[in-house]
């Protein structure tokens, strides 16, 4: 056993249960925060809901959580956080609305890799910028999960990546330091502790969402446009896969928008529009991936509704690539 494992078996004790996890872990924040303040950036995903309502019930409005929205987000992803961690849990949140900073940043980058930290950049300028408005915050609060710490080479492992959760926010804000409650749990235990705190199933059971968000599913350059037709049809293809009781068979499942144009016909007329391409795939640990083999009907009437539905879209691809060769975000 390294130090890592050391220390999650001796946090999660023989008998784990998430009630039991949920209220140790409320009395360690107690101890650690104290009355001091905590910061979080949450963004919708399974880990920061968790982290914002642990943190939330140990230390109330002593906890901030800022939420950005970069503009790459799910349709109607930004209203439903809101619904649910400041409607339903009272959270103190505070949702930015920054798309447009965003995408006049990113305007004209077309690498993957440079759009990538185009948008971590602007991230932590932004979260900066809002914290300085908060005044003194002791602490940064943070979602990071065992697989992180596992994959950032933390503890005695070998690194596989260099992981967003793990020193992704600059030091340099000037935290004492950090909270992390669920850094000692695998995914499949924090859906767990989401259920036990309350957190709605369509939250805990979110398929994991990168933190650019659909940047890395929007080829070429990301513009307004393209993003937006993009969200309709990933909501079409969600939505219907929910429908067909499809969702489960598939760890993600979603659309990319390819930056290709082609033509095709609407209405007795010649289009040009984009081709989208649709993707499911199982996974367990998301470092290889298989693809789902979903019901040749089912994708002809998705390809069919999304081309109609969708203005700007003629044309709808299946991506049946496994990883390896391919990765599971086109990017
Ligand atoms: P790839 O595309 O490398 O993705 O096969 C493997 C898994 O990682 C997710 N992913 C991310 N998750 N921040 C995240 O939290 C990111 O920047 C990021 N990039 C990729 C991807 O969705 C898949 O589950």
């Amino acid at each position: 056993m390294n130090q890592a494992e050391k220390e999650r078996a001796e946090k999660l004790g023989k008998k784990w249960t998430p009630k039991g996890y949920i209220k140790k872990e409320i009395e360690a924040i107690r101890q650690q925060v104290g009355d001091k303040k905590v910061l979080l950036a949450m963004s919708g995903g399974v880990d920061s809901s968790v982290c914002a309502v642990l943190l939330h019930k140990a230390i109330g409005k002593q906890l901030t959580c800022v939420f950005v929205d970069h503009g790459c987000m799910r349709k109607n992803e930004a209203k439903e956080v809101k619904q649910v961690f400041k409607g339903k849990f009272g959270i103190n949140l505070i949702q930015i609305d920054a798309e447009k900073r965003f995408l006049d940043k990113a305007k004209g980058i077309t690498d993957p890799e440079l759009k990538r930290k185009c948008i971590g950049a602007e991230f932590i300028r932004v979260f900066e910028e809002e914290a300085k408005k908060l005044g003194k915050i002791e602490f940064l609060g943070q979602g990071t999960i065992y697989p992180d710490i596992v994959e950032s080479g933390v503890g005695g492992h070998k690194a596989v990546k260099a992981h967003h959760n793990v020193g992704g926010l600059p030091k340099d804000i000037g935290f004492e330091g950090l909270v992390e409650p669920v850094k000692y749990l695998y995914k499949d235990e924090v859906r767990k502790v989401g259920r036990a705190l309350g957190i709605p199933a369509k939250m805990v059971e979110r398929q994991p969402f990168p933190g650019p968000g659909l940047a890395v599913r929007c080829l070429g350059e990301l513009t307004k446009e393209k993003l937006d037709i993009l969200r309709e049809a990933d909501f079409i293809f969600r939505d219907e896969m929910a429908k067909a009781k499809l969702d489960k068979k598939a760890q993600q499942f979603f659309a990319i928008m390819t930056n290709v144009k082609s033509v095709g016909v609407k209405n007795g007329a010649r289009t040009f529009g984009y081709v989208i391409a649709i993707r499911a795939v199982s996974t367990s640990q998301f470092v290889k991936a298989g693809i789902v083999e979903l019901p040749f009907k089912f994708v002809t009437a998705v390809a069919e509704k999304i081309a109609t539905k969708v203005k700007g879209v003629n044309r709808v691809v299946w991506d049946i690539t496994p990883k390896p060769p391919a990765t599971i975000e086109w990017e």
